[in-house]
């Protein structure tokens, strides 16, 4: 062994276990650079869909999980067999890696812990099996979680299906949420296979600890009602992007033109769009987002994945005849940006959101109020949070997604009074969240709480 497999031998080692979706490796990437530099070794246990670019991050180990699964865009539609079969399918490779491990520690140190994002749900068993305790990551938010379990409550209670009628009306317990924003929709007959998994996403078996991407101040609510429900320790240690190094995270290629381009542009002048990197919208909507930033005279930069319009084979094709020479210099139209580097830039003043955690996290930090186009799951929940609870955005709905809707919402953020109150509270929530993971902050306190659990072990 050289001297740095020495080194990295003698030290207790963290096996971390992402599920495989950008907004998921994200924060797991993040964290594991967080315990890296306070003297862990680090295994990332991945699936081989969607794998984590390993040339980036040098000073882990990368350890393939045989998942069975062919590469490609997990898409929607997908989701509810991918995860299942992800849960079935890695376990007696995970199972095998970690024998391995727990018989040679001189490789990559004794392990003391298992970190596991919540859609990973199989790591507990195998666990419990070796005797090894497991940490949950939540990549999601705390609100969430307490929404789903509100949700299946009322599935267990047979309260379903709920009155249209009643759609606006508050949820028991939750006054934040009315029935309309809890994660999946109560009207209908929710499918067995979804009940299913979200039952096992919203249990914790044997774990010892939660660690939540958030602060103590941005979800002290969610907080109380999570430590009261699951009665084990929660750390809270987020925004992890702020919290980590500059990490290198991105499963696609960022194009980093936008930031010249972003350069010459007045200051809160632009308004970025993206819907993150699940979300698949229809031709109609592409156009209609199309025309709808065009005629609101505001520069845009606007990320369109070369996957996320349904049936399409290329974004200039859809676009109606001329438009990008109509919009010229005003808007740039990218495939993947450097998103953190775009939010904190001082030329973007709005972010048109699918309210993705992530994303949610990296606006309200940079002081960036939002247009909210929630499409799923906690996106619902996040989007009425941000509106409503901490009033740094304006909704959109889905049935509202005409042009001229999109202009006039464009317009009320970017320049009208109303926006101006939104951005005034959102650089507010950046000051009090920006304390969180400064010395003696809270995040930077239950940082240091999660490093002496996680050593006692
Ligand atoms: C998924 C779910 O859809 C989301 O609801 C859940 O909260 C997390 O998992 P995703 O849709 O990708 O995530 O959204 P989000 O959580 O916002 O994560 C997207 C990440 O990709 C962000 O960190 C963002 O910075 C990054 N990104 C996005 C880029 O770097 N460039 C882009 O062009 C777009």
């Amino acid at each position: 062994m050289n001297q740095m497999a020495v080194e990295e031998a003698e030290k207790r080692c963290v096996v971390l276990v992402p599920s495989p979706f950008q907004g998921h490796i994200t924060p797991m990437l993040q964290l594991a650079s967080m315990l890296h530099a306070k003297g862990f070794s680090i295994v990332i246990n991945h699936s081989e869909l969607n794998p984590p670019d390993s040339s980036k991050h040098p000073e882990f180990t990368f350890l393939p999980l045989k998942d069975g699964l062919s590469n490609g865009d997990p898409s929607l539609l997908n989701l509810l067999n991918i995860i299942p079969a992800m849960n079935k399918n890695c376990r007696v490779p995970f199972q095998d890696y970690l024998v391995q491990m727990m018989e040679k520690p001189e490789l990559y140190g004794q392990i003391c812990c298992i970190i596991y994002d919540h859609l990973m749900y199989f790591i507990t068993e195998v666990a419990d099996h070796l005797e090894l305790p497991t940490i949950l990551l939540r990549s999601s938010s705390c609100a969430y979680m307490e929404a789903i379990c509100a949700f299946l409550q009322f599935q267990a209670e047979k309260f379903t299906p709920l009155p249209e009628a009643k759609l606006l009306d508050p949820v028991p317990k939750i006054p934040a949420l009315r029935f309309k924003d809890l994660p999946f929709a109560l009207t209908s007959e929710i499918p067995e296979p979804l009940l299913q998994l979200l039952e096992k996403v919203t249990k914790i078996g044997s774990s010892v600890a939660i660690i939540g991407n958030t602060t103590e101040n941005l979800e002290n609510r969610a907080l109380l009602w999570l430590r009261q429900h699951y009665q084990v320790p929660i750390f809270t240690i987020g925004p992890l992007h702020k919290m980590a190094s500059s990490l290198q995270t991105s499963l696609a290629e960022e194009d980093a033109s936008c930031i010249s381009w972003l350069d010459t542009q007045a200051t809160n002048s632009v308004l970025y769009v993206s819907l993150g990197s699940i979300v698949v919208m229809d031709k109609k909507e592409l156009i209609e987002t199309a025309w709808g930033l065009f005629n609101s005279n505001q520069p845009f930069l606007w990320v369109v994945r070369q996957s996320s319009i349904d049936g399409s084979t290329s974004i200039e094709h859809d676009l109606p005849d001329g438009y990008l020479e109509a919009v010229g210099d005003r808007g740039r139209i990218v495939k993947w940006a450097p998103q953190k580097e775009v939010l904190a830039h001082r030329a973007v003043g709005g972010f048109w959101s699918h309210c993705g955690w992530n994303s949610t996290l990296e606006s309200i930090v940079e002081g960036v109020p939002m247009i909210c186009r929630p499409c799923f799951g906690d996106q619902n929940v996040n989007a009425r949070y941000i509106t409503h609870v901490w009033k740094v955005g304006l909704q959109i709905g889905s049935d509202d997604l005409t042009r001229c809707v999109i202009e006039s919402t464009i317009r009320k953020l970017m320049v009208e009074e109303e926006g101006k109150e939104l951005r005034q509270r959102v650089v507010d929530m950046k000051q009090e969240l920006q304390m969180s993971f400064q010395d003696g902050g809270s995040s930077h306190n239950s940082l240091k709480s999660l490093t002496e659990f996680i050593s006692s072990f």
